[in-house]
C-alpha cells in the first residue's frame, strides 16, 4: 500500500519517539525480567536491545545486574537515538536499520527486540539479523503483535483508509482521528490500567499502532517457524498486555553455558 515505507516509519518514530509510559509497562513484561533475571554472569555479558526506542528497558538491564558498558541500543529513530545517547552515557548507542543490522555475527549474549520487528517492512529478515548477531548459546527476548487478539483488529488493519490518507494527502488527518480516539483510549486506560494517560502518550500509541506504516501481527506458528528457519530453540513463549502481544525467549544452541 503507498505508504508503506520505511523512511515514513522513520520520520514518524523521529516525530514521536516510543518513551516511558506512565502506566508501569514492567508489570505486563514479566517475561523479560524473568529472562534476564536467571542468566549467570551478567557483569560480563552483551546485552543487544535492537529497537530500542526511549531506552525503556535500559534501567532493568542495570538493575538486574548488567553493566552500561555493555549495553548496546539500535533504533531508526533520530530522537529516540540522541536522547538515549544522552540518557546512557557509557552504553553504545547506534542509529540503524534493523533489516542490517550494523554488527559482526555473534556479538550479543543477550538480543532483545520488544515491539519492533512487527514494524519493519520485513520482520523476517529483523528477526534474521537477531539470530545473526546472537552467540552460541545467547538468547533472544522478542515480544511481537498477537494476531488473535481482536485490538489490532481494530486499530491497525480496519484503520487503513485513515492510515492511507495520512501517508499520501495530509498528515492533518492525524488531529480529528486523536479528538475522536482519546476519550475512548482514556476509558481503555482506565479499565486496563486503573490510570490516565497523557496526551504525549495517546499520540504515541496512536502513531505506534495505528498510523505505523507496518504492523505485522504474529500466531504461534509464525513464532515457531522464525525458530525453525534460523536454527533456534523456542525455549519459552507466552502472551502479555492482556494478551494484544506475544513474546518468545530462542536460544542459540551451542557450546558452553548461559
Ligand atoms: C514500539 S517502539 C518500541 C521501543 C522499545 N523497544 C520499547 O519497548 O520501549 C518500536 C521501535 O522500533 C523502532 N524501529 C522500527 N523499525 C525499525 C527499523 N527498521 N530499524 C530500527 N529501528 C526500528 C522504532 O523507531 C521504535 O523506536
Amino acid at each position: 500500500m503507498p505508504g508503506q515505507s520505511m523512511d515514513n516509519s522513520k520520520e514518524m518514530y523521529s516525530e514521536y519517539p516510543f518513551g516511558n509510559f506512565e502506566y508501569g509497562r514492567f508489570r505486563y513484561y514479566k517475561f523479560i525480567v524473568d529472562a534476564l533475571r536467571d542468566a549467570s554472569d551478567k557483569e560480563n555479558k552483551t546485552i543487544y536491545d535492537i529497537g530500542c526506542g526511549n531506552s525503556y528497558f535500559f534501567s532493568l538491564y542495570k538493575e538486574l545486574g548488567f553493566r552500561e558498558s555493555n549495553i548496546s541500543g539500535l533504533d531508526q529513530s533520530t530522537s529516540a537515538v540522541s536522547y538515549t545517547k544522552d540518557k546512557w552515557p557509557d552504553a553504545h548507542i547506534l542509529q540503524g536499520d534493523a533489516l542490517s543490522l550494523p554488527y559482526d555475527e555473534e556479538v550479543a549474549d543477550i538480543a532483545v527486540s520488544m515491539g519492533v520487528i512487527h514494524h519493519t517492512s520485513n520482520p523476517s529478515k529483523a528477526f534474521g539479523e537477531l539470530a545473526r548477531i546472537t552467540k552460541q548459546n545467547g538468547l533472544i527476548v522478542l515480544n511481537v503483535y498477537n494476531t488473535w487478539h481482536p485490538y489490532f483488529l481494530f486499530m491497525h488493519k480496519l484503520t487503513f483508509p485513515i492510515r492511507y490518507l495520512y501517508w499520501n494527502f495530509s498528515r492533518a488527518v492525524f488531529w480529528p482521528v486523536f479528538v475522536l480516539a482519546y476519550p475512548a483510549i482514556q476509558i481503555l486506560s482506565g479499565i486496563l490500567f486503573f490510570r490516565l494517560l497523557s496526551v504525549t502518550t495517546i499520540k504515541t500509541l496512536l502513531m505506534d499502532q495505528m498510523f505505523t506504516p507496518f504492523a505485522k501481527t504474529f500466531t504461534l506458528c509464525e513464532i515457531q517457524k522464525l525458530a525453525g528457519s534460523n536454527r533456534l530453540t523456542l525455549l519459552q513463549r507466552g502472551v502479555n498486555m492482556y494478551g494484544m502481544m506475544r513474546w518468545a525467549i530462542f536460544k542459540k544452541e551451542g557450546g558452553g553455558s548461559r
